[in-house]
């Protein structure tokens, strides 16, 4: 992102447009035709006979013996050893395509900032002196909030009429229509004018680590729903790639060499308050891939701290396990059932709070102890379980000596060899090479029998998404993109999300051109050249049909083992009531399985 020059997305498309990676390639070794596509050794890891595959009609490559993959661009990157940018460069040079020099900050966003920064004032000011906000002003104190958290965070109070905001910017000189760019003001449907989006809420600017405004959380001052409202995503305003606080905490949390995320913008004000600075704060949503490389640039290690409620769930561990793979040293921290930082902290205070610190436990450990409390492991069928539920944890370990020493641990723990752990593990991991990732089997009928593992729907139902782009709707409107474990592939459909929301082009190349993560670009580009092996699904309608089918029943058997999980703490507690409640939804659930 600090790159400096920044390349507009429809150059990259301009180029890739006049390139040809067969002609690219070939200038480098040469390939050899093979039915659609051209082969060759693969370049980047030995082999002896040819499983790197180019194909002119989707301008990827693929190597099915090291998984690399990637369009043109990644190809120069990885070849010749060139960052991104650098590689652009180069294939403007070959195709004769000038590339602007723009800086990211161009008019639009320059104005979108002016804005934010005009509305951030306005909303501050309003919170401080105006006699309207008394009631706002003696709500934050009674939650702790102190005047100098106000200055320091820059909190706000947006005023309940529905055009405070719309008539101080045009004041200012910036107009509906331009304002409305923001999110901050809206078009009244059917009618002229525009009105405020935030109404009647504390408002807490969200910056980015420079400083800038990128837009607002609003919190109602009662107990109506929703609690919160947020800015829209706007051409600064990038959800999933902003982590709230992090220009107030990047000098502590360069210092202490770990990120403490907690969920909302209470819990990090609260922690700030109380003497904490090196914490970032999610903003309620599981983390992101880009959030991850966000905090890995400031330190190697976070502590997550999860309210007393979600510390149990094992939905949210495996959100948790793309930190894994980003390479982060993680560590947990649950919190008792009912309080989250803010309010632990209040009640225990800052030693209270930093001796739970103390006892952050790494994920393998912490998942550990969960299914150890939850299966029982003397009974070999729960003891599988507990197994399949812990490798996927390990097999996202980055570093191999960590994994082994995992490997190790969990065959102790549970009285299993090693070696068999291992093996299992392997089949885990993605195929290194030969075995695809789907079955080659085109038959429709044979369709449930062929997608027996989980897995396989999911690749399937993304090669379709990238075949086609209706079943983009689909996928988004049946299943939504939380029912996909793979993490690999649920960027790949988030990235189709985005893409088919813009009307813009799902080619092959331009796609993968827009994955910046290898990962991703590996399963995409063997996802799209895998299908030119088989002849394709006769009637890929019923496939879908069928994936989807799949993965739902996947998502209600791991509901139901949360509740299950839910059930046996509230046994523990004696809550009959809530026991029944339940057990009657575990039914409801279980009837739908079968
Ligand atoms: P919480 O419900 O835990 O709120 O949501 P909170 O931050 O503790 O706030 P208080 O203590 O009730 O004032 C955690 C975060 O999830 C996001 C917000 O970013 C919030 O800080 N969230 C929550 C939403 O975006 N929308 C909602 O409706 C609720
Ligand atoms: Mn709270």
């Amino acid at each position: 992102m600090e790159m400096g020059g920044f390349i507009p997305d429809n150059i990259i498309e301009d180029i890739l447009g006049r390139i040809d990676i067969v002609e690219i390639i070939s200038s480098y070794f040469p390939l050899r035709k093979a039915g659609r596509n051209f082969k060759a050794l693969c370049p980047f890891h030995k082999e002896k006979t040819p499983s790197f595959m180019v194909s002119p009609d989707k301008q990827i490559f693929h190597c099915f013996g090291c998984s690399e993959g990637g369009n043109v661009i990644h190809f120069l990157m990885k070849h010749e050893r060139l960052e991104f940018p650098d590689a652009v460069r180069l294939l403007a040079k070959r195709s004769g395509v000038v590339i602007p020099e723009v800086k990211k900050e161009t008019a639009p966003t320059l104005g979108l900032f002016r804005i934010n920064d005009a509305a951030l004032h306005f909303y501050h000011e309003n919170l401080v002196n105006s006699p309207q906000a008394e009631g706002v002003r003696q709500y934050l104190l009674k939650r702790g909030l102190s005047k100098e958290a106000w200055t320091r965070f820059k909190l706000g109070f947006a005023p309940p009429q529905g055009e405070a905001l719309v008539n101080f910017l045009k004041q200012k000189g910036i107009g509906g229509e331009l304002a409305a760019g923001s999110g901050l003001i809206v078009r009244r449907e059917n009618k002229e004018g525009f009105f405020d989006f935030f109404r009647g809420r504390i408002i807490y600017p969200i910056f980015d680590i420079r400083q800038r405004v990128l837009g607002f959380g609003g919190r109602v001052l009662d107990d109506s729903l929703p609690k919160y409202i947020n800015s829209p995503e706007t051409a600064v305003y990038k959800k999933g790639e902003t982590l709230y606080g992090l220009n107030f905490s990047r000098e502590a949390i360069r210092e202490k060499g770990f990120t403490i995320i907690v969920e909302g913008y209470m819990d990090l004000i609260s922690l700030f308050q109380a003497g904490f600075s090196n914490i970032v704060a999610a903003l309620g949503t599981a983390l992101t891939g880009e959030q991850v490389r966000l905090i890995k640039r400031f330190s190697p290690s976070v502590v997550v701290v999860y309210d007393g409620d979600k510390a149990g769930e094992l939905a949210a561990l495996r959100g948790l396990e793309l930190l894994l793979e980003a390479g982060l040293d993680i560590k947990l921290v649950a919190l008792p059932k009912g309080l989250d930082p803010d309010s632990f902290v209040r009640l225990k205070g800052r030693d209270g709070f930093a001796s739970m610190l103390k006892e952050a436990k790494n994920i393998f450990e912490y998942k550990l102890q969960l299914l150890l409390r939850q299966y029982d492991i003397a009974n070999l069928e729960e003891k599988l379980k507990v197994v399949k539920e812990m490798l996927p944890t390990i097999s996202r370990v980055e570093n191999a000596v960590l994994r082994g020493e995992y490997v190790k641990q969990l065959a102790a723990r549970l009285s299993v060899s090693e070696e068999n752990i291992r093996i299992e593990l392997k089949k885990i991991i993605q195929p290194a090479g030969g075995r695809p990732l789907i079955k080659e089997e085109p038959r429709a009928a044979d369709a449930v029998l062929v997608f027996s593992s989980i897995r396989e729907a999911e690749a399937t139902l993304l090669k379709l998404m990238l075949k086609e782009r209706s079943y983009i709707k689909q996928v988004k409107e049946r299943l939504g993109k939380d029912a996909f474990i793979n993490p690999q592939i649920r960027k790949a459909i988030d990235l189709l999300y985005t893409i088919d929301e813009e009307g813009r082009s799902i080619e092959p190349s331009k796609i993968v051109s827009h994955l910046s993560d290898n990962p991703t670009n590996r399963v995409v580009t063997r996802l799209l050249l895998e299908e030119d092996f088989g002849s394709g699904y006769e009637d890929s309608g019923l496939v879908f049909d069928d994936c989807v089918k799949k993965l739902k029943e996947d998502n209600r058997r791991r509901m139901c083992q949360q509740i299950k999980e839910e059930i046996h703490t509230a046994q523990e507690k004696g809550n009959a009531g809530r026991v029944e409640e339940l057990l009657r939804e575990f039914n409801a659930l279980a009837r739908q399985i079968n």
